[in-house]
């Protein structure tokens, strides 16, 4: 069976056996199958018992030694070939079908995971997740091939040898039972117990693993402020408290055995001495006995271990719900709505009184915003940090939806649009584009959703100002990029998001601050490329400087979620505010200011440089200072 074409959303239930069985489709035979081979092993096992009575009681007490002998022996011989045969394919089917159960899921995970929304990524955290797609469906695993069996396995040896048992001697089977209720309750208590403290421990882990895959990926920001030593005890604390939560769970576990050994050695013992003692008195053969015993054993060891493993389920059960809450959590759907155009849209966007709010958010972020933006247009959206300009451009793709107001592009509400089709119209340069650990060629054509030649991929490069270095390193378009390749600079990386999104060709492109993380060098051809890149397509640009947006149609002024200002630069520059000038200008007369002193202060320091004959390493320097 394929793994990707089982939707594992129907095998939720309310009743988790149902549920467990459902999921299993598809590999249901094997596991019987498995379960059969550790029956036949177990029957096999008991013909061995009344093998050793007839030895003892029928052969050897007669003094029959010929050829019984040998076939008795011959006996022994195939009984156990048969066991070991039949062990081995209940373990070869245990493994297919729970590596199997256990790979369906983690497929099945990892594209449900990418598919949620935003809104769910925002508020669940990528340590949990990955906890549920790993360490979680690994218990689920283990229970199918190791619990679940075993539990199949000690209830058939305990019915086999009981009944078995009985058949040589009723009361003496009886009375090696009688300990059962009091195992049976004591793994309850504990059962319940273990079950608690594996949750947290589970949720404790989640929680580590979410701390340890932050302060990788923020290694950088860690390295810079210096914070190691504050990361090592916040990691330390989490880790105590895990340490804490593993112990506990341990101590439940090696409480259980000492209770319920003791339970199981004087069952043992004492169904031992009654057997001894019939076999004195004559009311069994010692045949009978050497029999028994084996099978009191026999019935023992399920019992003491029937009690572990209820103990140890409990850990694939806690599992099982973990992983079935993350399966039953809705996708974004991306082919729904109404209006899907044959090709392209045009781009023309009307935004009317939209107000948007984060669910987890206590405030609007967004409050009543109108304007309009033609196809081809630019809008330029400017304001501090936290005015909301990246939450207006998430509304476009649908990364949220706007809680209120009306948002139409071509004429039509945006919410009749699917997901899909409205994310393979819309292209974005963010601020810091991320690169896969894969070649710049596979990068550059992320996404691309066509086969593209070479060629192509070239002359998107060039136009986004890349191509020289591309070509300068030695494996040229297949370097590797990341972890195992080439280190890109922030601004290198932009162009080659830049590219990317050419190859795309969206109608509508969104910058999200595409300019403000590179140097005042890289600078330059980052905005000569995105001019060729905005040409002919709606666009919409966020940034801080002023000189990134005069050329707009249209420049908004953000602040606190609502528009404050709009117009073009030169009508911006004569607007005036509640405070005399207006807020545009005033940030423009601050940057210009800056930029002038810099300016000044640059050319002082080079005219002393030259003085100091320094110049030459320092100039380069100083050519990276940014504004
Ligand atoms: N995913 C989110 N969940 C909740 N609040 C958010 C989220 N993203 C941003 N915000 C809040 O929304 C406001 C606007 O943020 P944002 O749109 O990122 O501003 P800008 O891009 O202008 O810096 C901020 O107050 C921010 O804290
Ligand atoms: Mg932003």
């Amino acid at each position: 069976m394929a793994v990707s074409d089982f939707d594992l959303k129907n095998t939720v239930s309310d009743n988790r056996l149902v549920g467990l069985w459902r999921m299993m489709t598809g590999f249901r035979l094997a596991y019987l199958g498995a379960l059969v081979g550790v029956g036949v092993a177990a029957v096999l096992q008991i013909g061995n018992s009344l093998l050793l009575r007839y030895l003892v009681d029928d052969v050897l007490a007669q003094g029959r030694f010929d050829r019984t002998l040998l076939l008795v022996g011959l006996g022994f011989v195939a009984l156990a070939l048969g066991e070991g045969a039949s062990s081995f394919l209940s373990g070869k089917l245990t493994a297919q079908s729970a590596e199997g159960i256990a790979r369906r899921l983690r497929n099945y995970l990892y594209d449900h995971i990418q598919r949620m929304s935003f809104t769910y990524h925002d508020h669940m955290e990528t340590g949990e997740l990955i906890q549920r797609a790993t360490s979680d469906v690994d218990a689920i695993r283990r229970f199918l091939a190791d619990q679940a069996i075993n539990a199949g396995r000690i209830a058939l040896l305990f019915v086999v040898n009981f009944t078995a048992l009985s058949i040589l001697n009723v009361r003496l089977a009886l009375l090696s039972i009688v300990v059962v209720p009091l195992i049976v309750v004591v793994s309850i208590f504990f059962f319940k117990r273990v079950t608690k403290a594996y949750e947290a421990y589970q949720e404790q882990e989640a929680k580590l693993s979410t701390t340890l895959q932050e302060n990788l990926t923020g290694v950088r920001v860690v390295k810079a402020f210096a914070r190691q030593g504050y990361e090592q005890e916040k990691f330390e604390q989490d880790n105590w408290e895990q340490y804490q939560r593993g112990r506990r769970l341990l101590t439940f576990h090696s409480l259980f055995w000492p209770s319920s050994d003791v339970l199981c050695g004087f069952q043992m013992l004492g169904a031992f001495l009654t057997g001894a003692l019939m076999a004195i008195n004559g009311t069994i053969t010692v045949g009978t006995y050497l029999a028994a015993a084996r099978m009191i054993i026999w019935l023992i060891w399920p019992m003491r271990n029937l009690g572990r493993l209820i103990v140890q389920m409990s850990t694939g059960i806690v599992s099982y719900n973990r992983v079935i809450e993350l399966i039953k959590e809705e996708r974004e759907p991306l082919d729904e709505g109404t209006c899907v155009p044959d090709g392209n849209v045009q781009g023309d966007l009307v935004f009317e009184d939209v107000s948007f709010e984060y669910e987890n958010g206590d405030s609007r972020v967004l409050r009543n915003i109108s304007f309009r933006c033609k196809p081809g247009q630019a809008v330029a959206l400017l304001g501090s940090t936290g005015s909301g300009k990246t939450s207006l451009v998430n509304l476009l793709p649908r990364f949220y939806e706007y809680t209120s107001g009306s948002l139409t592009l071509d004429g039509v509400e945006l919410k009749e649009y699917p997901r899909g089709y409205l994310r393979q119209q819309i292209g974005i340069v963010e601020q810091e584009p991320f690169l896969f650990s894969r070649t710049i060629r596979e990068n550059i054509t992320y996404g691309v959703g066509r086969d593209v030649s070479d060629a192509e991929v070239e002359a998107a490069a060039q136009a986004a100002a890349i191509h020289d270095v591309i070509t300068s390193f030695p494996d040229g378009y297949d370097t590797l990029v990341g972890e195992r390749g080439v280190t890109l600079s922030g601004g290198q990386k932009q162009r080659v998001a830049i590219a990317r999104t050419l190859l795309k060709d969206p109608r509508i492109l969104i910058l999200d601050d595409a300019t403000s993380s590179v140097d005042t060098e890289t600078e330059g051809l980052i905005r000569q490329a995105l001019q060729y890149l905005m040409q002919g397509r709606t666009t919409f640009i966020i940034a801080h400087r002023i000189q990134s947006v005069m050329d707009a149609d249209l420049i908004l002024v953000l602040d606190h979620g609502r528009i404050v200002q709009r117009g073009t630069h030169e009508e911006l520059m004569a607007q005036d505010g509640p405070e005399g000038r207006g807020m545009y200008r005033r940030i423009y007369d601050v940057q210009a200011r800056i930029e002038d002193e810099l300016e000044q202060e640059l050319s002082d320091q080079t005219a002393y440089l030259w003085e100091t004959e320094e110049v030459e390493t320092e100039q380069k320097g100083l050519a990276y200072v940014r504004v």
